[in-house]
């Protein structure tokens, strides 16, 4: 080619070029390519597509963003091969590729979609209102589409997630700095072990887990129920495909999804009247979302000072660390797992579910079987729903350490393995309280025993006493006799009722009429004192003025005393100690103030 040649198709070009940016269109053809400040447009000039620079215009780089906010870039292409210069050329390749050329270093290839097909004709790029850029072959098959290769950004009807099929991957990465784009630090995947869950990755450190879709929204994000009003949720889970994507709903504000380069993940809404970016939700939302930081089997509360603890049934691993605030050791088992019939669970309220990774996902299960599953295999250390909807029904087993758990709003309950000895403390306490009762009830029973034989013993003892006084007071009648002399002690003979008894008259064989003075076996031993000062005095003293005492009688528990009858004649002249109505005479005697 020529100099003047090569002269005139720089011209024709540069005319082609110009012709293209005239007419904003949305399509790209292998005829024309567009470069410079060229951009796609898409039809409803929602999205633009075009070269934009950073740091001072010395990085230019391909990519998508909203036409009302040039700032905020959907998509990058070169994200980590910049252009010096806007010297770039976007063009379909001969072999149907979509290609970013440097036209200032020979037309060198900076990026290609690297499309696996191989078209030589009728291939189109567009950029559609979604914000999709599509390239498609003449009969309109997709070869390739941004929408599978993400950069830092998810917007509506974007999936995350991976095609089982081919492995493909849609996940994000942060940019490395506001003016670099090229891939940074934090990562945004899912993963698709267990029941999948979305993962944020930072420096090849797990940082942020969503938690598992629960048939309504991430465990870990409760609110998400909450914005339901602004975007459609759509969560898959197939034999070939695992992904997560959500819509704005029609009429309601544009929003974004972006992996910041903090490994923030933050929601952004479009206030069309400020002409600026709200943000309306980030993730992790609090210090108990970090990733781990209560260790395995422990669990973060936002609402405790200390906000690490460990489930039921475990103890800190290292009290040291925790005590220092470091929790990432976790927890340990207070009692070993019994297997065969020993264990039990305990149910763990409100919480995010832990990390599903090593876990086993049985839709079809219902709850209760999910139970009997865990239980018979002794790996099996917790349980949950897989799907919260109607109650609960589905089954996720977990077979090692609980990782991640922490209560949020309205979350789910796991059923966590423990021995039965660690299993309802409640009942424990319960116990300890009964046993309390039946220990302090046996002490006083034991008390009250002694206190009964204390009485007896004393109390036979008084007895004892008390028939050696009337032993050796006074002189011994035959209860026989006794007993012959009252009429079998006949009520017609009674002819009083003292303090201490019943006093009976009687005949004695030889004719003397006496008073039988029966004691009662209760007021034997109370008055046993005064008694025996009585019985001295009225023994002893022998005063005429006083009743005279014949005798005494012991005949099994029965205590006689045997006085002289007083017909008539009663002693008031006297002290009357013992008058008509034959009143025991100590007694009333005392009453009176009598001889002392
Ligand atoms: C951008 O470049 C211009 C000219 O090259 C220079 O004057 C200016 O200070 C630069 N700005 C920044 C922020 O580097
Ligand atoms: C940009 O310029 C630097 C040096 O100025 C050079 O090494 C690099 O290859 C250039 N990049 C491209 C894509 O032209
Ligand atoms: C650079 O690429 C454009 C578009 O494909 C093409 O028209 C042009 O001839 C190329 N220039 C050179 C120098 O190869
Ligand atoms: C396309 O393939 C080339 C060569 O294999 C590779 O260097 C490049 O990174 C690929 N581009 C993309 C966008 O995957
Ligand atoms: C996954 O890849 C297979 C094979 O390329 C394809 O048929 C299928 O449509 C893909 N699924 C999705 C959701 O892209
Ligand atoms: C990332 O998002 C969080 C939450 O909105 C924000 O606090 C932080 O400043 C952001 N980081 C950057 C680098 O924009
Ligand atoms: C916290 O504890 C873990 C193990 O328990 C240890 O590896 C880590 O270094 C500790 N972190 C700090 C900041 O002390
Ligand atoms: C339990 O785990 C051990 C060790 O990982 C394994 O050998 C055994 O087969 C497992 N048992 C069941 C019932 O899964």
């Amino acid at each position: 080619m020529s100099h003047s040649h090569r002269r005139l198709f720089q011209v024709f070009l540069f005319v082609l070029l110009l012709a293209a940016s005239a007419v904003a269109d949305s399509t790209l053809t292998q005829s024309r390519p567009i470069g410079g400040d060229q951009k796609l447009v898409s039809p409803g000039d929602v999205f633009q597509l075009g070269l934009f620079s950073t740091a001072n215009n010395t990085k230019w780089f391909l990519g998508i963003w909203f036409t009302v906010s040039p700032a905020a870039v959907v998509w990058v292409a070169n994200r980590d091969r910049p252009l010096n210069t806007s010297s770039g050329v976007v063009a379909l390749s001969g072999r149907g590729d979509l290609v970013l050329l440097d036209a200032a270093s020979n037309n060198e290839t900076i990026w290609s979609s690297n499309s696996s097909t191989l078209v030589t004709a009728g291939a189109v790029a567009q950029l559609h209102d979604n914000g999709n850029l599509v390239l498609a072959d003449a009969a309109g098959a997709v070869l390739w589409q941004s929408f599978e290769h993400p950069t830092n950004t998810f917007i509506s009807g974007m999936r995350s997630g991976r095609n089982l099929t081919t492995g493909a991957l849609w996940s994000l990465s942060s940019w490395r700095s506001a003016d670099d784009p090229s891939a940074g630090d934090h990562r945004y995947v899912m993963d698709t072990q267990g029941s999948p869950e979305l993962h944020v990755w930072s420096k090849g450190r797990k940082k942020y887990r969503t938690g598992p879709w629960n048939g309504m929204r991430f465990s870990g994000i409760p609110e998400m129920t909450s914005f339901e009003d602004m975007f459609e949720f759509q969560f898959t889970n197939t034999a070939d495909e695992v992904s997560y994507l959500y819509h704005d709903r029609d009429g309601t504000a544009v929003s974004r999804v972006v992996l910041n380069e903090s490994g923030v993940m933050q929601r952004m809404v479009w206030d069309r009247r400020a002409l600026a970016w709200n943000s309306f939700w980030s993730g992790p939302r609090d210090h108990c979302d970090t990733y781990g930081l209560c260790g395995a089997f422990g669990v973060c509360d936002m609402g405790d000072a200390v906000v690490c603890g460990c489930i039921r049934g475990f103890m800190p691993g290292s009290p040291a660390e925790w005590r220092m605030r470091n929790a990432s050791g976790g927890c340990a088992r207070s009692t070993p797992l019994q297997c065969a019939g020993g264990d039990g669970f305990y149910v763990l309220r409100g919480v995010k579910l832990p990390e599903t990774h090593g876990s086993t996902v049985d839709g079809g299960a219902t709850l209760a079987e999910c139970g009997r599953r865990c239980l018979s295999n002794c790996n099996c250390t917790a349980y949950a729903a897989s799907d919260i909807r109607g109650g609960g029904t589905g089954c996720i087993q977990w077979f090692g350490d609980l990782m991640d758990t922490r209560y949020v709003d309205d979350g789910q309950d796991l059923f966590v393995r423990l021995a039965k000895s660690d299993l309802e403390p409640t009942k424990t306490k319960k116990f300890v309280v009964v046993i309390t009762a039946v220990i302090l009830g046996f002490a006083l029973l034991l008390l009250l025993l002694g206190f009964m034989i204390w009485r007896k013993a004393r109390h036979s003892k008084e007895v004892t006493m008390f028939d050696e006084i009337m032993r050796g007071e006074c002189p011994t009648y035959d209860f026989g006799i006794i007993r012959a002399a009252t009429g079998g002690f006949c009520p017609k003979n009674v002819v009083g009722r003292g303090g201490f008894g019943i006093v009976y008259k009687g005949k004695m064989p030889d004719g003397q009429e006496v008073a039988v003075k029966k004691l009662s076996a209760e007021n034997r031993v109370q008055g046993l004192k005064e008694f025996k000062n009585e019985v001295d005095l009225i023994a002893k003293l022998q005063h005429r003025n006083l009743v005279r005492l014949l005798g005494c009688c012991i005949q099994g528990s029965e205590r006689i005393l045997v006085y002289e009858y007083m017909s008539n004649r009663s002693l008031e002249a006297g002290d009357g100690v013992a008058g008509g109505g034959l009143e025991w005479p100590a007694q009333d005697g005392r009453r009176r103030g009598g001889p002392t």
